[in-house]
């Protein structure tokens, strides 16, 4: 992954959570945003680990789990006292491959995480905003896949596509309160998912060369590059293209 860019700036003491913060996106978010001086509450259901020198709260929550995500909340609003940035991060890719193959319940559990996980993490912020002054930033990981047919992925182009409505009718059911809601696209980062992605036979997902060309060109957003735009949207230097919708540019890289 290349180095964080651009993210030493601002957003000192902001309280921000991050979701599926364990790995990937989500750890590489919380490194980024502890540099820049936030304060952190990170889960997964492994406990995340706090970057270095943060002032931070971890838990292990699924992030099905209504209950559990209503208590990190509570435990993060006891501690910090307010909630600036809440990134529902956490996600799942698979089932992979032509939908007529795939196993209901592995559909299910798709859907339980990556669609009623995110209307349940959107839930416990817009609870927490309402009950403190001057609002906060909701920011929903999506994907181009919302937008985008990849064959061998409806589970994840379905989920990511009622990331993107789920994210709408947030912002218009909340904004009176204070909120602010973005569905943003990150781009390609290198993560396990990506790892996933490369590993899966063309009959399963016949798109598999443009990732495998990505990594030869080493061509990913890092997740301070995607970071930077979070704070951006936080901090009003930024705003969505389409509605809610924020696609996080390609990253220049030298050469
Ligand atoms: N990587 C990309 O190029 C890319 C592109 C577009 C969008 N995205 C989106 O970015 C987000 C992060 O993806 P990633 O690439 O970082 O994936 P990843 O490396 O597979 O990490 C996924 C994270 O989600 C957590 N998670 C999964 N199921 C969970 C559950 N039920 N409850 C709580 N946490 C859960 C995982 O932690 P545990 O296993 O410990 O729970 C892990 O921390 C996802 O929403 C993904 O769709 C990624």
């Amino acid at each position: 992954m290349n180095d964080p860019k651009n993210v030493e700036r601002t957003g000192s003491g902001l309280v921000a959570v991050v979701t599926g913060a364990s790995r990937g996106l989500g750890a590489g978010l919380a490194k980024a945003f502890a540099d820049t001086g936030l304060r952190l509450a990170l889960c997964a259901r492994t406990v995340p680990a706090v970057p270095e020198g943060a002032d931070a709260v971890t838990a292990s929550v699924d992030v099905t789990d209504a209950g559990a995500l209503d208590r990190f909340a509570d435990e993060v609003v006891e501690r910090f006292g307010r909630v600036d940035l809440w990134v529902n991060n956490a996600g799942v890719l698979g089932p992979i491959g032509p939908l007529v193959d795939a196993d209901p319940e592995a559909l299910r559990r798709h859907i339980d995480i990556n669609v009623t996980g995110v209307l349940l993490g959107c839930r416990a912020f817009a609870r927490v905003v309402r009950a403190q002054p001057g609002g906060g930033v909701l920011v929903n990981i999506s994907s181009g896949a919302g937008t985008k047919i990849y064959e061998g992925w409806a589970a994840y182009c379905a989920s990511k596509a009622a990331v993107d409505m789920m994210t709408a009718v947030v912002a218009t059911e909340e904004h009176t309160h204070g909120l602010r809601a973005y569905a943003l696209a990150p781009g390609v980062v290198d993560t396990d998912m990506q790892a996933q992605i490369r590993a899966t036979p063309a009959a399963s997902f016949p798109s598999v060369a443009r990732f495998l060309k990505l990594d030869q060109e080493q061509a990913f957003n890092s997740p301070g590059w995607v970071a930077s735009f979070i704070l951006d949207l936080v901090e009003g230097r930024r705003g969505a293209t389409d509605g809610v919708r924020v696609r996080v540019p390609d990253q220049p890289h030298d050469g």
